[in-house]
Formats: structure tokens, sequence, C-alpha cells
């Protein structure tokens, strides 16, 4: 897998596209114009401010990963986006209510000139919002070219060699891949018919990867996870990612039960539940929204803890998430965990989590990440599913009929592995067997 040798170099400006100008979206905007002043600090993400290390342990030898693998720069970063309310990136903030005035207005004139493009919107997938700021087109076929129109445009107005776009738009109702997923041609078929199965997100992704622009999916909608999708990518020859930034509770959740299961301990039965005021709860207050987020944080303990391996330990295991939206709390969520553990000789324990987290701040430096490392594995001729970002995601998206990995420290492991090897260097097994043997 060594690639260094063909790894295009990051040179000139970056377009991230962001659909979905939100609060996730201009919070991490927000960040990236603060921290490119040196007016606050990227914590949180691994591009920015991890280290990498490199060779044997004795030689401590751990550059930083920014300096080890040719990354765009902060400064070379332009932003812009869509959405289907027309506030500029300021407005948007303020409306998002995360970050404070204070800082808003260190970069206000920047953030006001980032003005979304008028969205696709078809108000039947997100059935909370009544978006004002959208397109008409005779067809879904019209509507994906006049976002690829967009995504020329925006490049050469703002005089970008390379894109990159990264869904940041609200969580759609459920939807199963149904005939038009299946191929590219059904697919192009389908949204000549305006097939009622292809939604809003799966629009923008088809356009991305059409005009070549690698995409990554922050919300648990089908989006770019369908066997059309995956073909495309592989012979645009564009990288893709999903699904669902993980960010709070599913963070800790893929921590905690891999600790319990690394020390055989059982779990009998594990309650979540959140509370969150801001539009993203809003709209995860329609039932069929909630069930597309419900179906991607249920996912992560089958798989970590394997009950079909382990009967005795997790075979009763009783999972339930729950997500209420509550207005007060705004941006600045809490999550409770109870798990209901089994210890020695089936003796119960209980261990409870309460996360005051906030959302946006916890996913900003995942759409940072994201989009600077998918702009690099396009550059290092990667193409389709990215397994080795599934460290970011509650639901990653695998090879067809591959379990996701969950464990958070095995998706680091895979993550700086992967960077490793494309860079020339050797994988790091920590076996360590040289110092004793
Ligand atoms: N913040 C987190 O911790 C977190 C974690 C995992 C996933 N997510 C997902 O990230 C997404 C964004 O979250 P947020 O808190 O910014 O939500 P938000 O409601 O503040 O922002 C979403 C934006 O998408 C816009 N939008 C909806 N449909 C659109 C369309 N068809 N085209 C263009 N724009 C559209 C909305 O108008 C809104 O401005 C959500 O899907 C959320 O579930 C967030």
């Amino acid at each position: 897998m060594n690639r260094s040798k063909r790894i295009s170099p990051a040179d000139g400006k970056l377009a991230v596209l962001l659909p979905g100008l939100g609060a996730v979206a201009t919070t991490t905007i927000a960040g990236v114009l603060l921290a490119r002043q040196g007016l606050g600090a990227p914590i949180g993400s691994l591009t920015q401010m991890s280290t990498i290390r490199l060779g044997r342990r004795a030689n401590d030898h751990a550059p930083k990963m920014s300096d080890f693998v040719p990354l765009a720069r902060l400064e070379d970063l332009v932003f812009g986006g869509w959405d289907i309310f027309p506030d500029d990136a300021y407005a948007s903030a303020i409306t998002a209510d995360v970050l404070r005035r204070e800082h808003l207005e260190l970069i206000r004139g920047e953030l006001e000139r980032i003005r979304p493009m008028p969205g696709v919107f078809y108000p039947e997938y997100v059935r909370r919002l009544c978006g004002t700021h959208v397109k008409s087109g005779r067809s879904k076929a019209d509507m994906v070219e006049q976002l690829r129109d967009d995504v020329r445009r925006f490049m050469r107005d703002r005089e970008c060699v390379r894109a990159v776009c990264v869904w940041c738009g609200s969580t759609e109702t459920f939807t199963s891949p149904t005939r038009p997923h299946e191929s590219i041609a059904a697919f192009e078929r389908g949204l000549i018919d305006n097939d009622p199965g292809i939604t809003n997100s799966q629009l923008y992704a088809w356009a991305c990867l059409r005009e070549g622009v690698p995409f990554a999916n922050g919300a648990p909608n089908l989006c770019v996870d369908f066997p059309a999708a995956w073909h495309l990518a592989r012979e645009r020859e564009v990288p893709i990612a999903g699904k669902d930034f993980k960010t709070g509770q599913t963070l800790m959740k893929t921590v905690i039960a891999p600790a319990l299961k690394a020390r055989m301990l059982g779990v009998r039965g594990w309650f979540s539940t959140n509370i969150l005021g801001n539009r993203d709860g809003e709209v995860l207050d329609d039932p069929e929204s909630f069930r597309t987020k419900e179906a991607s944080k249920l996912g992560v303990l089958d798989v970590i803890l394997q009950p079909d391996m382990y009967p005795q330990l997790y075979g009763e295991l009783f999972h339930k998430v729950r997500i209420e939206y509550y207005p007060p709390r705004g941006d600045a969520k809490e999550g409770w965990d109870n798990i209901d553990l089994l210890g020695w000789l089936g003796y119960a324990m209980q261990l409870k989590i309460d996360f005051l987290c906030r959302d946006s701040i916890l996913a900003a430096p995942l759409v940072l990440d994201l989009a600077l490392l998918l702009d690099f594995a396009h550059r290092a001729a990667l193409r389709g599913t990215q397994e080795w970002l599934s460290f970011y995601f509650k639901s990653p998206m695998t090879a067809p009929g591959l379990k996701p990995e969950h464990d958070l420290f095995i998706q680091l492991m895979k993550l700086k592995n992967t960077l490793r090897l494309l860079m020339g260097e050797e994988a790091i097994t920590h076996v360590g067997h040289e110092y004793y043997d």
C-alpha cells in the first residue's frame, strides 16, 4: 500500500462545500477562521493536534500528523455550502447559538460573505422544516445538474483547484435502499423518473461524485451508502465515507463497551437517553427522522459485544436509546447512560455516565478532519468507501458484507496505520517483542 510517491501535493485552494449551513457547519467554519488567525485552538481535531509515532518506540520519533502527511493548510480552505434558508454563516451561527458573540464578532465580515446557495428540498424527507431558499426543477435529474453547476461555478469564482463535500444537513426520514439504488444506470433512471426512494441528500452526493468531489456524510441517512453510489465513487475515482458523526454518547459507548468486553464483564442492560434543544433536536422529534438516528445509535453494541459468540455475557442485553427535544438546553446536550453490568459469579453492578457536552463543539473538528483527510485520500488515489475513516462515524460504511469496526481505539489504530502505510512507513502493531526477545 506504499503510495507516497504517487500522492500529489496539497497546492492551491481547497473548496470545502457543506450542504446544511446550520449549527455544525457554522461552528466548523468559524472555528477554522479563528484558528487560522491564532484566535482559537482547533481542539478535538486529530489533523491539527495529534502526533503520529513512526518507527520503533525506542526511537522516540512522533511528528505532528500535519507535518507528516501532506494535508491542505487551513489558510487554503474556502468554505461554501447550500441551505434551504437564506441566512449567511454569521446569521446562522447567531441562530444556532453555539459560539459566543465575542468570538463571532472577530470574524463577522468573513462569515457574512459565506452565503448559502439555494438548496434542493423535497420536504417529505425532513418533515419539520419548511425551506424558503430552494431550487426549482423539472426532475431530480435536473436538480443534480443544478448542483453540479453550483460546484463548478463556486470553484471557478473562488479559484479553487480541488473540492470536498461533507453533508451537514438535517437528518432525513428513515429509508432503505430500493431498486434505483442498485446500480448507476438504475439510479440515473430513477432521477429522471423522480423516484420517491431518492432523497435530497442523495442528490447532493450524486452531483458531487459526478463532479469528482470526495463526499462524507455526517448524518445517519443513506446519502452515499448504497451500491449505486459505491460503484459511481469507484468509477469516478473518488473517496467516500459515512455515516453519522460520532460525537457524544456513541463516542463514550464505543470506549466503554470495548473495555467491558475486554475484561469479559457481562452487560444485562444499557439505557441511553439525551436531551437537546437545537434545530437538529427539533428535526429528530419527528419519529421518522428519529428512526434513522436510532438505527445508527443502536447498531454499535451488538457489533462490539458479539452476543452470538458470548451468549452468557451479552445474550440477554436490553439496549434502548431515546432522544428528547428540550428547547431550554439549545446545543448544550446532556446524554445519560445507565449500564447494568454482571461481574464474578453473576453479581450485579451499575455504571452511570452523565455527559454534559456541546453537540456542535464535538462535531466541528470531525468535519474539518474529514474534509482534510478525504482530500488527502483523493490525492493518494484512494477511491470508494474509506473504512479507515470509521473513527469519525457512529455507523461506519464498510465494504459490502463486512461488519463495521466500532471500537474507537481499533479505529484510531486503523486510521494511523493507513496514514503510515500511505506515506511509506511501517505499520505499528504494538507487539514490541524486540524489547524482550
Ligand atoms: N452535532 C452533533 O453532535 C451531530 C452528531 C452526529 C450527527 N449530526 C448530524 O449533523 C447534521 C447537522 O446537525 P446540526 O446540529 O448542524 O443541525 P442544524 O439543524 O443546525 O443544521 C442542519 C441544516 O441543514 C439544512 N438543511 C436541511 N435540509 C437541507 C437540504 N436539503 N439542503 C440544504 N440544507 C438543508 C437546515 O436548514 C439546517 O440549516 C444533522 O443531520 C445531525 O443529525 C450532528
